[in-house]
């Protein structure tokens, strides 16, 4: 039995997206996390002519793989875990007395963090965020403003000039091998300081035996900052700063 059909990138995409949880990632980043698997597999664009329903498949859930990676929806944590991780970040913000801050691969945190008293800018690859917060800020009259960005494609003072910059889970999630792509973001945001943070527990849920990460106190220290560390019981965190 022949079951192989033509399929379009535009139909692989909405297959893809059929999966509510991906909705709001925005459809340049689910092409290109398509084209990096055709490219992986060296499958050329016109195979699609001519592909079998095994192999869209195939490719549907490797796709869907890739990017619940880096949405993140594997660091699911509790309602009490990440109040208590909310605390401790509003804490080390309010010791810095800041004015402005840099949300990278944001999430949903401004919804928990944005204040009346700092203006707060937020970004991230899923649009659906970017519009929650968007309207959150309207109503309740927080200055600053969501939107998209792609930090793989980070270009030099194309972001605002902050006093903190909080990048929290988020450098596990945009490169799996090496860290060219979390010096390059370092070296390319402007800000006094950095809120770095990793989840604590591994992609199966098990508790990290060294949940501190070697590579990012040698990076802020060959970039010339200088940190503290502080743990919550899921989440580590590294608070940097020029020197
Ligand atoms: C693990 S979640 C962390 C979210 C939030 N910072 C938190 O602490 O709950 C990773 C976030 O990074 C975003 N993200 C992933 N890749 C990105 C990229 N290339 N550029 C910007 N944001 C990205 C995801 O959409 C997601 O919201």
């Amino acid at each position: 039995m022949d079951n192989s059909q033509k399929i379009t990138l535009r139909e692989i995409l909405e297959k893809i997206k059929q999966k509510p949880e991906l909705q709001g990632i925005d459809n340049s980043i689910v092409s290109s996390a398509i084209e990096k698997y055709l490219k992986k597999n060296s499958i050329p664009i016109k195979i699609l002519d001519n592909f079998r329903e095994k192999e869209i498949k195939i490719l549907v859930k490797d796709v869907r793989a890739q990017l619940h990676f880096i949405s993140g929806q594997f660091f699911e944590i509790s309602e009490k875990e990440r109040a208590d991780n909310y605390t401790k970040v509003k804490e080390i913000l309010s010791s810095l007395n800041v004015k402005s801050i840099l949300d990278i691969g944001c999430g949903l945190n401004p919804l928990f963090l944005a204040s009346n008293y700092i203006e707060y800018n937020a970004i991230d690859i899923n649009t659906s965020y970017i519009d929650k917060i968007n309207s959150f800020f309207k109503k309740k009259g927080i200055k600053g403003k969501a939107f998209f960005y792609d930090l793989r494609e980070i270009k030099p003072m194309s972001l605002p000039d902050v006093d903190v910059c909080v990048a929290l889970k988020v450098f596990d999630v945009i490169e799996k091998r090496g860290h060219k792509l979390a010096e390059k973001i370092i070296k390319n945001t402007r800000c006094r300081y950095f809120l770095i943070s990793f989840p604590t527990k591994t992609l199966s849920g098990k508790p990290m035996t060294h949940p501190q990460r070697g590579w990012i106190e040698r990076l802020l220290q060959r970039l010339g900052f200088s940190f503290q560390f502080f743990k919550t019981k899921d989440e580590v965190f590294y608070l940097a700063e020029k020197v």
